[in-house]
């Protein structure tokens, strides 16, 4: 018995020679000291043994035992107060380069393109007040819709937005007219969640101020935006819409980039996809901006992001963008 515990200890202090890496001494604890190791069958045996035995060998046994533990933590804490540099204990991992979320990879490439034509990017705040994301937009308080946009209404009055449109008074009130500025941003609505409905989701507004503007610039930017972003040439058809901060109002369909307008599941048969609400920016609107409305027109424009990263990567599901997974996130690995 005295033979066999001996050669136990010897054997974990040539393991344990040479160790850099803190999981290997783990490893090592475990083997030596753990529950399935020798020294524990070794001790589990003591209550078969005769009282003789168990006088003789007991305490021998649980002090090596705790010799294993004494040695292992010391060399444990040697390691970490010498150099640290020299014991990693991340070394064990594997580090991988991460890659952009599908939605970041979108925004930038919508962004860039409207850079490219003249657009400032702008930001606003995700907490907003009613005025800005409502009111100001020609939605007054008991204005219908609201109710499209239930959101989370904050203990000091003000709200998660949920539009980025409250950036377009933002910005005429900053920089006046004439105007052309995009701003991407997340927000947020009060949803029942499935496939499609998020309740934190993106958006990049759009908005142009100038003399003599109309819905034809609006046709031309939304194209060269939706074409960069599906890399192919892409054909829009416009469709009237509401939307109360413009008039007249649109939605804008896109040709569906996977059947080319044939037909197919994803468009629902159709040949086209509900893209892109927008419309030439209301009267209203542009006066709550300090902008008269008599010298300026513009349009706006709303895309919404999530959505548009979900049919450039054919993602079904909504719910994944933001589950933070990265085993599924990891398929976008677009550097
Ligand atoms: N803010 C609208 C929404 O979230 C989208 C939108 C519609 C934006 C028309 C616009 C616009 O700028 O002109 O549903």
């Amino acid at each position: 018995m005295e033979e066999e515990l001996k050669k136990i200890v010897e054997e974990m202090q040539k393991e344990l020679t040479g160790c850099e890496k803190e999981a290997d001494v783990l490893n090592i604890k475990s083997k030596y000291v753990g529950k399935k190791s020798r020294i524990s069958e070794i001790l589990s045996n003591l209550k078969d043994m005769s009282i003789e035995e168990k006088r003789k060998y007991g305490s021998l046994i649980n002090n090596t035992k705790k010799e294993l533990e004494n040695i292992i933590n010391e060399f444990l804490n040697q390691k970490l107060n010498q150099n640290n540099t020299s014991f990693d204990d991340t070394l064990d991992y594997e580090i991988s380069m991460g890659s952009l979320h599908p939605v970041t990879i979108v925004a930038k490439e919508v962004t860039d393109c409207m850079k490219k034509m003249g657009f400032t990017v702008v930001s606003g705040p995700e907490m907003e007040t009613e005025y800005y994301n409502f009111e100001a937009l020609n939605i007054p308080k008991d204005h219908p819709a609201r109710d499209m946009q239930d959101t989370y209404y904050l203990d000091n009055g003000m709200l998660l937005r949920t539009q980025t449109s409250g950036n377009q008074i933002h910005a005429m009130e900053k920089y006046g007219a004439p105007l052309k500025v995009c701003s991407p941003g997340r927000v947020f609505r009060n949803e029942d969640l499935d496939a499609n409905h998020e309740n934190t989701f993106f958006q990049v507004e759009g908005m142009v101020i100038d003399k003599e503007i109309s819905i034809e610039n609006l046709l031309y930017v939304m194209q060269q935006i939706l074409s960069e972003v599906m890399q192919s040439e892409i054909n829009l058809r416009l469709r009237p819409g509401f939307f109360p901060f413009t008039e007249p109002s649109y939605e804008i369909d896109m040709e569906c980039s996977i059947c080319k307008g044939k037909g197919c599941p994803t468009c629902k048969n159709s040949g086209w996809i509900e893209i892109v609400p927008g419309g030439m920016v209301h009267p209203n609107v542009l006066k709550a901006g300090g902008i008269d409305p008599e010298k300026y027109t513009g349009f706006a424009f709303g895309i919404g992001l999530t959505r548009l990263a979900m049919m450039k990567y054919k993602i079904s599901d909504i719910r994944v963008l933001n589950s933070g997974d990265i085993r599924y996130l990891e398929q976008f690995n677009i550097k």
